[in-house]
Order: structure tokens, then C-alpha cells, then sequence
């Protein structure tokens, strides 16, 4: 992690960055969240992301803490304060606020603006082309994940199964659909070439970079039909990848015990991952 936070007015070094007991955020996951890329030392995509921040508050009856101009101006501080002069990411955290704890809203207290930032690796591309397993496993979360939520452990034991299975990634199934993953989107491409991912209603966050992802395959005249598939259909695809702000456009080779297509990055993926790539700044190959 950086070396400087930010807590409800004040940049603070990341080791003493501390909200109170009593923050509705720690105590009922009152609070939602978003995490910007930082490409080049510049944030990606910075308007899109402060729209749904926008959007989940205005879900989660939560006001601003502070105009939208001032928090644009706090990342940029953020960035700079954290030296992070390539590749990063900012996360900025918004409480309800502090108050005695009581599911009811206070009647007065003022939403918590948290924020921290670090710098990543910088881009590589063979890395980034290297597929990687996912696991499915039933979607258990709330009917609002179109909220960015900080309500996240379903998502969270999802992962850790994940991890312990030696994948990347969980896919959440609901049903026979995939919805997403438990911090991506996932994406199919059928052996006609048409790219598919769950359409952008409750049941999915609309990614920030799935909608880079629709717009950069939309401007290549790539067919593309947003909607609900199956785990049949997406272990029978001839390519599977997730969409997120930090894993960009990742190629998924094996989903459970299924190999996809050849066991390594299928063409449009890795097409996709180029013009994704572009779209950020980052040095292609
Ligand atoms: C549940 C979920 N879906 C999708 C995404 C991808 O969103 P974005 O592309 O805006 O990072 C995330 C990102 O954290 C997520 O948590």
C-alpha cells in the first residue's frame, strides 16, 4: 500500500489511517466504493467511474462528502503524494458516516470519505496474455450488485475458494448462469466469433471496463450480444476473459475442469486485451 491515506479530510500516513468503531461502514457495510486505474501516473476512465460512484450513492441514500470537483482534485493528490508516476490504483471508500449503532439512518452525521492508493507493477505484456483458471461456484450475494457495495463477503469466501482451488478467479453462477465474477466480468466468445457477457442489470456491476471493453469491440465491428449464458455454454466456448479496472482484459484458459479452446489466449481476446491496452496508454507489444 501507498505511503499516504486519506481519512475524512486529511491525508495521513497509510500506518496511522484509522475510522472510528462506530464508522457504519465498519459496523454494517453502509458504504460503497470504487477503484480507478492509474495508467502513465493518470487515472483511467476517471469521469465513468465517478458516474457510478454517483449512481451507488444515489442507491445507497449516502450524499457526497465533498463535490465532485474537490474528489477529483484529492485523487490527483493522491497520485502524487504516493508517487505513483506509472501504473496504479486509487480506492476511495464512502461511509454513511459515525453514529451510535442503530440500522436507522442518523439523523446527523456526515458520510466518511476514505481513500487510498498504490502503485502495481508496470504492464507486461506476455504476462498479460497468459491465461489464467477460474472456478464457479453459486452466486450467494444480495439483489443490488449493480451497487458497488463495500458488502462484499460472498464475494469475499468466493475468492478465498478461488485461491485455496489454485485460481485466479470464481465465476458466480445463478442458476445455469454465469453472472460475473466475485471482482470482474466475465465474458464468453462462441465458436462463431460473437463475444457475449451478462447484460447490465441487478445482477451484475457494470464494469467500468466492460463498457471500454463493449465500446473498443463495437468500434472494431466485432459482434457482441450482451446477455445471460450458461456455464454449458461458457465451458464449451472457444474463449472465455474477465474485465476488470486492475486485470484489465484477462484471458481464462480453464473453467473448473474445462480446458478452453487450446489452453492459451484465443485471437479475439487477445485483440481485445490490444485495444484495451491502447485505451489506457500502456505500451502495446
Ligand atoms: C463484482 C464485480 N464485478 C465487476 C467488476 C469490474 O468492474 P470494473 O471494470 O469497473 O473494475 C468488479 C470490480 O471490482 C467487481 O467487484
Amino acid at each position: 500500500m501507498g505511503t499516504i491515506a486519506y481519512v475524512d479530510g486529511r491525508y495521513v500516513p497509510h500506518g496511522r489511517a484509522l475510522v472510528h468503531v462506530e464508522d457504519r461502514g465498519y459496523q454494517f457495510a453502509d458504504a460503497v466504493y470504487e477503484v480507478i486505474g492509474i495508467h502513465r501516473g493518470r487515472p483511467v476512465d476517471e469521469a465513468e467511474h465517478l458516474e457510478r460512484l454517483g449512481r451507488s450513492l444515489a442507491a445507497a441514500r449516502i450524499d457526497w462528502p465533498v463535490a465532485e470537483k474537490a474528489l477529483r482534485i484529492k485523487i490527483v493528490e493522491m497520485i502524487r503524494r504516493n508517487r505513483i508516476t506509472s501504473r496504479g490504483m486509487v480506492y476511495i471508500q464512502i461511509s454513511r458516516g459515525v453514529a451510535p449503532r442503530n440500522h436507522i439512518f442518523p439523523p446527523s452525521c456526515h458520510p466518511v470519505l476514505v481513500m487510498t492508493a498504490k502503485a502495481l507493477p508496470s504492464f507486461d505484456w506476455s504476462a498479460a496474455c497468459r491465461g489464467v483458471a477460474v472456478i464457479t461456484t453459486a452466486d450467494l450475494r444480495w439483489r443490488r450488485c449493480d451497487i458497488k457495495s463495500t458488502s462484499l463477503i460472498a464475494n469475499v469466501l468466493a475468492r478465498q475458494d478461488a485461491h485455496e482451488a489454485g485460481a485466479f478467479e470464481a465465476w458466480l453462477v445463478e442458476g445455469d448462469v454465469v453472472t460475473e465474477g466475485t471482482a470482474s466480468n466475465a465474458w464468453i466468445v462462441t465458436h462463431d466469433g460473437l463475444l457475449r457477457t451478462h447484460n447490465a442489470d441487478n445482477a451484475i456491476l457494470n464494469g467500468i471496463t466492460r463498457r471500454a471493453v463493449m465500446h473498443l469491440a463495437a468500434e472494431h465491428g466485432l459482434s457482441l450480444r450482451e446477455g445471460a449464458f450458461t456455464l454449458s455454454e461458457a465451458k464449451a466456448a472457444a474463449e472465455a476473459f474477465l474485465t476488470s479496472t486492475t486485470s484489465m482484459v484477462k484471458p481464462v484458459v480453464r473453467i473448473d475442469d474445462a480446458v478452453i479452446g487450446d489452453g492459451a489466449i484465443g485471437p479475439l481476446s487477445r485483440r481485445l486485451l490490444a485495444y484495451y491496452v491502447e485505451h489506457v496508454g500502456e505500451p502495446g507489444h
